[in-house]
């Protein structure tokens, strides 16, 4: 049968669709919402399939609200924007507990009572979206954005299994909902997915939030319907009819309508019972599978809510009382050294395994030697470790044990732990002098020049290089070109399919841009910002490689060193043969068109500074917009910075810029300026 034909369905058909949706929709919220399935998978999946045979048979009986249209729509250009109804503020937290007593002394006074009710609820670390319901039905939803105007991200929510394509209808439903709510990924799926993207060579994300905003700013949806996201409504934000006097019933309504609440919550006479959520938060917060950074505290009752107003992006009515980030003791068992791509040698503690929020940690970064005197860490003894948001774990301080022995004070290695070649001082840090004889450095410049930034050979990860270098395959870059479908075929983890996908990455990577292409060398000081500024200068790898250092210094933004730096590498026979060896395999580095070369750099000399999160762009698209304008990003805030992009939540920068009348951009400003 033609599965478009128009042949009408009959009402038993209609019926039993009806009947499959409601179903399904009613497991979809025992599972999802309430962590209650009744079902097993198999029958759910009979379900759903039924309604699926039946939809494809009978299409015109398709509505968007059915439980089989999560993932649909094509792949966006761009979001577009959206004005929210209310802005989503944002709220001032504190971490001490003098300012919840001053807290709650403040309310009490402004509103002349002796006693307010608090709503308190766990503070999810994840991303805020609003949700518009109309009749029932999942209209659009949207990113904080500025707290004014946010991004459509619609196509991407309905792929949220906890998130109601249709609320359950009561007689309280109002017919227009706006809600508030928190997306965020278990820490699990986090971990997993980090796993995987590790295991195929690609970056990984330093925290759940990071992975969270960045599988809602998919412009596919079919890459956030991968991710499983999860999300929590806390807020009713404007409703048509059935005002609540309280947040309390507010959210207990969106409970019954079938949105997910953040749980537990509790209602606070007191400012001791609030106090006494904290606690039991704080405590129950590692078990959770789920990251959340404090409690948030909200004045009960609706009416105190409006007298208390807001001021100009968080409420007075609320505030988020943060937990203190996560420090765990344990032991340093031995501390090694790790060999980079550069030849830096950076010393990294092993330590007893102890969990920090969730996480085992084994492994802490101890930065570089000066960092080790400085801290005096040494095997066996006791430190503090802290996870703050970050995957590597940072030592916070040695915990002196009275009575204890200790060993020897740590020194770096007169000689690469990897290959023996001699290591040399410069300033704070060490390095080995093995260059092309180091197999840790030919490994990390190897990864390098296949990374996402460089050359992006997808499948070219870690694992493999490592393969590759250790078998003798890969000495240089060269050889990536020369190799053969028999020989991948040879590595662990290695079959038909996959083989012929990393040749057919490596042949795709025969065209790179310059820019790419300077950046993946690997030459010392040349960065990606760097690399940028040589390609739009040379245009072409020739005119790269016979300039001399007085050329290079011509160059605003060349120093003495990356101009010494760039003569040396070109100058070197070697790299000259591999470059010329890899131009016989079929490498072409794209010249830049005189076309690009007139785009208009409106930023030339500028100098921006990032902070806080942004939803309209992650921290890497802001940078290369702002790069591609002729500006630079740096990284912290001076009297030469011109501008400081501050999204929600800002750091310390925020304050910096104000205290020395730097112009500061929020990001409509931001947005509106690099669209220019
Ligand atoms: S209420 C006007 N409740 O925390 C009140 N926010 O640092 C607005 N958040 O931007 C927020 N859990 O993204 C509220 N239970 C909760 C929350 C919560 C997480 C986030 C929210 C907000 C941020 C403020």
């Amino acid at each position: 049968m033609d599965l478009f034909s128009s042949d009408s369905p009959s009402q038993t058909v209609q019926a039993r669709v009806d009947a499959l949706r409601e179903q399904i929709r009613h497991h979809d919220y025992l599972y999802y919402v309430k962590s209650r399935p009744k079902i097993a998978d198999s029958e759910y999946d009979r379900l759903f399939k039924e309604l699926q045979k039946l939809e494809e048979q009978y299409p015109a009986l398709i509505t968007p609200d059915s439980p089989t249209q999560r993932v649909g729509g094509a792949p966006l250009g761009q979001f577009s924007k959206v004005k929210h109804d209310r802005p989503l503020l944002s709220l001032d937290s504190i971490l001490d507990v003098d300012d919840v007593w001053a807290f709650d002394a403040r309310l009490r006074r402004e509103l002349e009572v002796d006693q307010v009710e608090y709503a308190v609820e766990p503070k999810y670390d994840g991303l805020s979206v609003e949700l518009v319901y109309e009749s029932g039905l999942f209209l659009r939803g949207s990113t904080r954005g500025d707290g004014v105007t946010g991004e459509d991200i619609t196509l991407n929510l309905r792929t949220i299994r906890s998130l109601p394509l249709h609320l359950q209808s009561n007689s309280t439903l109002p017919d227009r909902i706006v809600v508030r709510g928190e997306v965020y990924l278990p820490l699990p799926d986090f971990q997993e997915l980090n796993r995987r993207l590790t295991e195929r060579g690609d970056g990984t994300f330093a925290n759940p939030r990071n992975m969270a905003s960045g599988s809602l700013r998919q412009l596919d949806p079919r890459l956030t319907a991968t991710r499983p996201l999860v999300v929590t409504c806390y807020d009713l934000m404007v409703s048509s009819g059935n005002p609540f006097a309280t947040h309390w019933e507010a959210v207990s309504s969106l409970a019954a309508w079938g949105l997910p609440i953040p749980k537990p919550r509790r209602l606070c006479g007191s400012i001791e019972d609030v106090l006494a959520f904290h606690r039991d938060m704080a405590q129950k917060r590692d078990s959770l599978s789920y990251e959340i950074d404090g409690i948030v505290v909200k004045i009960n009752d609706r009416s105190f809510q409006d007298r208390l107003g807001e001021k100009s992006r968080s409420p007075r009515w609320a505030i988020a009382y943060k937990f203190p980030a996560r420090k765990e003791v344990t032991k340093v068992q031995d501390i090694v050294v790790s060999v980079g791509r550069t030849g830096a040698l950076t010393p990294v503690a092993l330590l007893d395994p102890v969990e920090v929020g969730g996480v085992t940690i084994s492994r802490a970064t101890l930065h570089n030697m000066e960092e080790v005197a400085r801290k005096d860490v040494r095997v066996g003894d006791t430190v503090k470790v802290e996870r703050a948001g970050d995957v590597i774990p940072d030592i916070v301080e040695r915990i002196p044990i009275p009575g204890e022995t200790r060993g020897a004070s740590f020194r770096a290695p007169d000689h690469c732990p990897v290959c023996d070649s001699m290591v040399v001082q410069e300033g704070p840090l060490f390095y080995c002098t093995g260059q092309t004889v180091c197999t840790a450095q030919l490994k990390g410049g190897i990864e390098h020049f296949a990374s996402k930034g460089a050359l992006n050979i997808e499948g070219l990860g870690k694992k493999t290089v490592a393969q590759l270098v250790d078998e003798g395959l890969v000495a240089d870059f060269a050889d990536i070109y020369r190799l053969t479908k028999e020989q991948i075929l040879h590595l662990e983890g290695f079959a038909e399919k996959s083989a012929t996908q990393l040749l057919a990455a490596i042949e795709q990577s025969k065209a790179p841009s310059l820019d790419r292409f300077l950046f993946g060398l690997g030459i010392h000081h040349v960065g990606s910002h760097v690399a940028k500024v040589l390609a739009n200068h040379y245009g072409a790898l020739e005119m790269v490689i016979a300039a001399t250092e007085e050329d290079l210094l011509q160059i605003h933004e060349i120093g003495p060193e990356t101009a010494h730096s760039v003569m040396t590498f070109f100058a070197e026979p070697r790299n000259l043969t591999v470059l010329y060896q890899m131009n016989e395999l079929g490498v072409r580095v794209k010249k830049i068109s005189s076309d690009e070369g007139v785009q208009p750099k409106p930023f030339v000399g500028k100098i921006f500074v990032l902070t806080g999160g942004l939803d309209g762009f992650t921290r890497q698209e802001a940078k290369q917009r702002i790069e591609q304008l002729g500006g630079r990003v740096t990284s912290s805030v001076s009297k030469k910075t011109d501008y400081v992009v501050a999204g929600h939540d800002p750091g310390s920068k925020f304050d910096t810029a104000k205290k020395l009348g730097v112009q500061i951009l929020n990001e409509a400003e931001f947005s509106n300026l690099v669209k220019g």
